[in-house]
């Protein structure tokens, strides 16, 4: 096998895919507004079927995030959790469980948790709810009916709204937890429109908080992906 024709522009994106990484632990600045706008412009360049763009971004910032975090912290406390999409652990296959356990492995150890401190774990889980230290947050609604194949274009529109950050310089973690509190959210923000897919907390880095240095690895290409000839 040959060796790949590398771009100008593949030379860019292996550093802009591989350089993004989940980020636990911010610092408290904000991201100046125009980068924020910046980049969310570019994320909305992201594809869609037909180009129907189903999504609705819902961005925090200010003294509305931190009412936010307060408010998911009490939902949490008072298990008030509302999920627009079903979750079920039952969804995973036994690889994916198994990818899934390596990496909660790394992250807790990273963490100082010991495997079987469920306490210290459940704790840790409540405090992610403060958008780990991140002044912002984006919320992604699929609109129209919400199913899955709108699903799918709002998915795309994550990963691109995710490396567009990192092309800015700013860094994310994209938290699925945080579409467990749907009701709270829109009741905080005062929306309607929408099912709640995903929270991303975005800002800069602590880059001297170890957990942001975990290494996640991903499975061999051969593993996921077939080349029919
Ligand atoms: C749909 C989705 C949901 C996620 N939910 C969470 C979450 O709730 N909390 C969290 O800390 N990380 C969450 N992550 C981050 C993943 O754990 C992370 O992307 C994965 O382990 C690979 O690591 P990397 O992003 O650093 O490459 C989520 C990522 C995705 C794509």
């Amino acid at each position: 096998m040959s060796a790949p024709v590398s771009t100008e522009l593949s030379d860019y994106a292996e550093k802009l895919i591989r350089g993004r990484h989940a980020t636990r632990a911010f610092r408290p600045e904000a991201v100046p507004e125009d980068t924020v706008r910046a980049i969310f412009s570019l994320a909305g360049a992201a594809p869609s079927n037909s180009n129907a763009q189903p999504w609705r971004v819902e961005v925090t910032g200010g003294a509305r995030h931190a009412r936010l975090a307060h408010a998911l912290r009490s939902a949490h406390a008072e298990q008030r959790v509302s999920a627009d999409f079903p979750y079920s652990e039952d969804m995973y296959a036994p690889v994916h469980q198994e990818r899934r356990a390596a990496f909660g492995a790394g992250l807790y150890s990273a963490l100082g948790i010991g495997p079987d401190d469920h306490a210290a774990r459940a704790a840790y889980d409540a405090q992610s709810l403060g958008f780990y230290g991140a002044p912002h947050a984006a919320f992604l609604f699929v609109t129209g009916d919400g199913g899955p194949r709108l699903a799918a274009d709002v998915g795309a529109y994550m990963q691109t709204l995710l490396l567009a950050m990192t092309a800015y310089g700013v860094d994310s973690c994209p938290q699925g937890l945080l579409s467990f509190y749907g009701d709270t959210i829109r009741a905080e923000l005062g929306t309607t429109e929408g099912k709640l897919l995903m929270g991303i907390s975005f800002g800069y880095a602590d880059a001297s908080a170890p957990v942001n240095r975990v290494v996640t690895e991903r499975a061999a290409l051969e593993s996921t992906t077939a080349f029919h000839a």
